[in-house]
């Protein structure tokens, strides 16, 4: 239920300590945005389809592509639409009948005019048609399984099952360029900034990173594995201690985690390292290609990386990847409630949010907001709408807040309420009480429930969240979880609190957001073997447990580690937000299913009795 009301936009941009690292803007950028122009056209063709213009009219042209449309008219004529990568041309065929959609074809002809009142401004080419013309076929097609050009409507799995067929529309083919075109930005930005681009290994071992790797089996020495790489994490840093100074990869990661419409087993980062660097220089160099790239695709080029730490960010918006596209911020009401006699509000923190004009919301849609609540965690949710006081309210004539549960609030904690909030006459308040964080997620998730825009609306809000906690949370026997991984530096100001409030230590890591979506984390690394134990200890990570899991790197740190950091963002995320497309398959060539296969392949499939005898490989019965 997205309420997207224009009028969420304001807001968010006067409050809160947002420093901001502008990248300048470089000399040379590309004139103007999106794919490049395509070269001369060579070999079959002296023409696109979709670049046939005025400037032709009176010319012989030979273009190729495939038959989009074929309409007759009378006996003897028919208009042929033909598509290639560029677009579509109308082509005027004496009497062509075996041609059929997705025939491949040579069309020679001239371009004219079209007749007076035929001009169709739907098409780049309106203007003109091909007429007198020789089509020659170079190859035949089955009907297509779908009709290209109907996107929407086409089952998903079977435009996966025919991705080929799939790639030829408008949207796959703009999609796949607008990645290509990110891709140089991103390369331009990096070479630029004096990163060296470095290929590292895609058979691996496996890294303390989280995710759920894919394991490769050795021929050569049964039993053993390989891994794909989750990251080239610390292959990047290895990099580091062999004094490449700074590196990027557009590198393909893998990971056999749960899929979801930002989430693909295997998908591409821009991985990054640098040695002697601090947080802020490293922010700096992403912001910089991120700043190409999206210049590069869409002709802006975003002035503004501001800054906002990870514990104002969950305040503000329950959330470390806040959209701040629209405002409905948390407000704290936790002051004005300190001596409540509503046992469900005396909780550590309360906070609520304003929906704007949602006092009108029946009963129906604000039971289902409680369950949701309930679903995300909560004991409960407090609705109130704001009304005219009643007399005998309290307060007559002024702003009231109405709700089931209003009696058990007194006149001043309504009015408090109501001021804290800054809730007007029609709105929603909906409130929350809870541990601050429990309290903060779950209204953050409604906010973006109530009112998150589709993902091609509104201005595109890039957010540095800076200031991480470097351990989330803890496990079953109450040892601090790594929040990013075991080797991000904790702020120098936090040593201290190791021993006393481990919890309480900020990582210099940082993520950088776009509209809610986390694009990429990155950290300053330990590269110091005292903080690197203070680190495991407190993980519970044992020399015998570290030297067997990364020994490698831990060695590799005894020989002069320099100090450095990265990070790494998701290429596809990032192209996906570009092209306003809200899962990442859209701008994948050959994605996966949510469920993990490759429709048009059939992967994951079965080897052969062969190559399993020489892996070693037997399976166990289920
Ligand atoms: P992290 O694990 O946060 O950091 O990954 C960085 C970014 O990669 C993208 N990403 C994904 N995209 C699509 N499908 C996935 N399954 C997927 N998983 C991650 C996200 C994410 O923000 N080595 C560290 C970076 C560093 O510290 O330098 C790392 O990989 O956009
Ligand atoms: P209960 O006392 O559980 O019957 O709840 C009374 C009302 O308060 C219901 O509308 C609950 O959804 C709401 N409620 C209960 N606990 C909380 C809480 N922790 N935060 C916000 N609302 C709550």
């Amino acid at each position: 239920m997205a309420l997207w009301l224009q009028h969420l936009t304001h807001g968010s941009d006067e409050r809160g300590p947002m420093n901001t690292v502008a990248p300048p803007a470089p000399a040379g950028l590309p004139a103007t945005a999106g794919p490049p122009a395509p070269p001369a056209p060579a070999g079959l063709r002296t023409r696109y389809c979709g670049l046939v213009g005025i400037e032709d009219v009176g010319k012989q042209v030979h273009v190729c592509g495939w038959v989009a449309r074929r309409r007759e008219h009378g006996e003897h004529l028919a208009f042929l639409d033909v598509r290639d990568h560029t677009g579509v041309v109308q082509c005027v065929v004496d009497g062509a009948s075996a041609l059929r959609p997705e025939y491949v074809v040579r069309v020679t002809g001239t371009v004219r005019r079209r007749p007076e009142g035929t001009a169709n401004d739907q098409l780049a080419t309106g203007d003109v048609e091909i007429g007198d013309c020789v089509v020659e076929t170079l190859n035949e097609s089955e009907p297509p399984p779908f009709v290209l050009g109907s996107p929407g409507q086409v089952d998903e799995a079977v435009r996966l099952r025919y991705r080929y067929i799939d790639l030829r529309t408008e949207r796959m083919q703009a999609n796949l360029r607008l990645r290509a075109v990110v891709n140089a930005a991103i390369r331009r930005s990096m070479d630029r900034q004096g990163f060296l681009e470095l290929e590292t290994p895609l058979l691996w071992t496996p890294t303390p990173e989280g995710a759920r790797e894919f394991a490769v089996p050795s021929r050569h020495q049964r039993g053993a594995f390989y891994v794909l790489p989750q990251s080239p994490q610390i292959a990047k840093q290895l990099a580091m201690v062999g004094g490449i100074d700074r590196y990027y990869q557009i590198a393909r990661c893998m990971r056999d985690e749960d899929l979801r419409a930002d989430r693909q087993f295997e998908f591409t980062q821009l991985d990054l390292e640098a040695s002697f660097v601090g947080e802020r220089d490293v922010r700096a160099f992403v912001s910089d290609a991120v700043a190409e790239a999206t210049e590069s695709a869409t002709g802006e080029r975003p002035s503004e990386f501001p800054e906002m730490t990870w514990s104002e960010a969950i305040d503000r918006y329950g959330s470390d990847n806040p959209d701040l596209r629209f405002a409905m911020e948390l407000v704290d009401v936790t002051a004005v409630l300190a001596a409540t006699q509503f046992t469900a509000f005396r909780a550590p923190a309360v906070k609520a949010i304003v929906l704007p004009g949602g006092a009108e919301l029946g009963r129906a849609r604000l039971d289902a907001l409680v369950e949701r609540a309930r679903g995300l965690g909560a004991k409960g949710l407090v609705w109130m709408r704001a009304v005219q006081g009643e007399a005998g309210s309290g307060a007559e004539g002024a702003l009231d807040l109405a709700s089931p549960v209003a009696k058990f609030l007194a006149a001043d904690e309504r009015a408090g309420i109501a001021a804290r909030t800054g809730a007007r006459l029609g709105d929603l308040v909906l409130l929350v009480a809870d541990a601050h964080r429990t309290a903060c997620e779950v209204l953050g998730q409604i906010r973006l429930d109530l009112g998150r825009p589709p993902v091609d609306e509104g201005p595109r809000r890039f957010v540095w969240i800076v200031d991480f906690p470097l351990f989330d949370g803890t496990d079953d026997d109450g040892r601090p979880q790594a929040a990013h991984h075991p080797f991000t530096m904790p702020h120098p100001d936090d040593l201290e609190l190791f021993a006393t409030d481990p919890l309480a230590v900020r990582a210099q890591s940082y993520d950088l957001v776009l509209n809610g979506w986390e694009l990429g984390s990155g950290s300053i690394r330990i590269h110091r073997a005292d903080i690197q134990r203070k680190v495991f200890a407190a993980l519970g990570i044992d020399e015998h447990e570290a030297q067997a899991r990364f020994g490698f790197l831990l060695g590799a740190f005894r020989y002069g580690a320099p100090p450095h950091g990265g990070f790494a963002f998701g290429i596809d995320r990032l192209v996906a937000l570009l092209a306003g497309e809200e899962n990442i398959r859209e701008v994948i060539a050959f994605p996966k299913t949510q469920s993990g296969s490759d429709l048009m392949t059939g992967a994951p499939g079965e080897l052969s009795a062969r190559q399993l005898r020489e892996l070693g490989i037997r399976f166990l019965e289920p």
